[in-house]
């Protein structure tokens, strides 16, 4: 059996599955393309892909022993799904080991943004910092305000539990069939979930329905004096919107862990004090990343072994057949 990894990745996991089947381990930081993906993936029967790794309906074709898409990552909007299901190859992900981290991590963001970090660093490196002052750096607090939450799944409720610790009131979609949510949530719709977030923080996938769901219109529902935070997919938002309604003053901050075009980041957003940017580290800690390792090499192990994988996304061919007719 042959597997393809697309990166070198943290923890022991890979050497674990060096010791059962044939491993090959993309070296290049280089981002691929379906064609170089596909030269890559080549004969193997299974892949662990990246988040960035486009794994297009072609690649599945042009790989036909593949019976797995192990992805490195939660989020699956890398792959063709429907090319996937159709093909009969399984698509695992990397859910619940990287909770936790996430949403540490975004409100590391609503922290570091509400409390004006950036900016006070700057000062004391810079060495502008010349005393004590009543009116120096201040910021916004959180006590009583509200926490707008798009996308109350693991994450999402991971992010309001602390939320609720930090003394803020929890709002998130209302949904057909939702009339109560743990954590508790004010269920609201889309319109006046904007319009009572002090702040929003966005834990949705990335799907043709969410794809520029904050855009100009939406942002401006937003109080005038919010705060955006987005450690989910940057094309959730429309980055030269938020660019707009920051530069006129009516949002008062974001902070970014993910971006519309990734790596890059629109220059509207770069030399603003109140924008405090991450380079997509929403998982990235030792312990969460080597988690993710053993959970995507545990789901190809199972498929390879023609058991049904711990995380599936797409279901493929049925446990014990040998990939497709
Ligand atoms: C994911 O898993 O989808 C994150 O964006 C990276 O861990």
């Amino acid at each position: 059996m042959e597997v393809a990894v697309t990166a070198a990745l943290p923890g022991s996991a890979l050497d674990r599955l060096a010791a059962r089947a044939q491993v090959r381990v993309r070296r290049e930081r280089t981002r691929l393309d379906p064609v170089a993906l596909a030269d890559f993936v080549g004969e193997a029967d299974a892949a662990i892909t990246l988040l960035a790794d486009p794994v297009t309906g072609d690649v599945l074709a042009s790989c036909p022993k593949l019976r797995i898409v192990a992805n490195y990552a939660v989020g699956v909007d890398n792959i063709d799904l429907e090319a996937a299901r159709a093909r009969g190859v399984w698509v695992t992900n990397t859910p619940d080991v990287l909770t936790e981290a996430t949403a540490d991590l975004a409100w590391t963001l609503i922290l570091g943004i509400t409390r004006r970090v950036l900016e006070g660093d700057a000062m004391m490196r810079e060495g502008c910092f010349e005393g004590w002052r009543p009116d120096l750096l201040l910021g916004t607090g959180l006590q009583g305000k509200t926490l707008g939450i798009i996308g109350y799944g693991r994450i999402g409720r991971a992010v309001a539990r602390r939320g609720i610790a930090f003394g803020m009131e929890i709002a998130t979609l209302a949904r057909p069939g939702r009339t109560r949510t743990d954590p508790p949530a004010r269920l609201l719709p889309l319109e006046e979930l904007l319009a009572a977030s002090d702040v929003l923080s966005l834990h949705c996938p990335l799907t043709p329905g969410t794809r520029h769901l904050l855009d100009e219109a939406h942002l401006r529902l937003l109080p005038r004096g919010a705060f955006v935070i987005n450690t989910a997919r940057g094309p959730v938002i429309d980055e030269a919107a938020l660019a707009r309604t920051l530069a006129d003053g009516h949002l008062a901050g974001a902070a970014l862990d993910v971006y519309e075009n990734e790596p890059e980041v629109h220059p509207g957003l770069l030399r603003r004090n109140d924008v405090l940017l991450m380079p997509h580290a929403g998982s990235a800690t030792v312990e969460t990343r080597s988690a993710m390792a053993d959970l995507a090499v545990a789901n190809v192990e199972a498929v390879l072994v023609g058991k049904e994988p711990p995380t599936p996304v797409v279901r493929g061919k049925a446990p014990g057949s040998k990939g497709r007719e």
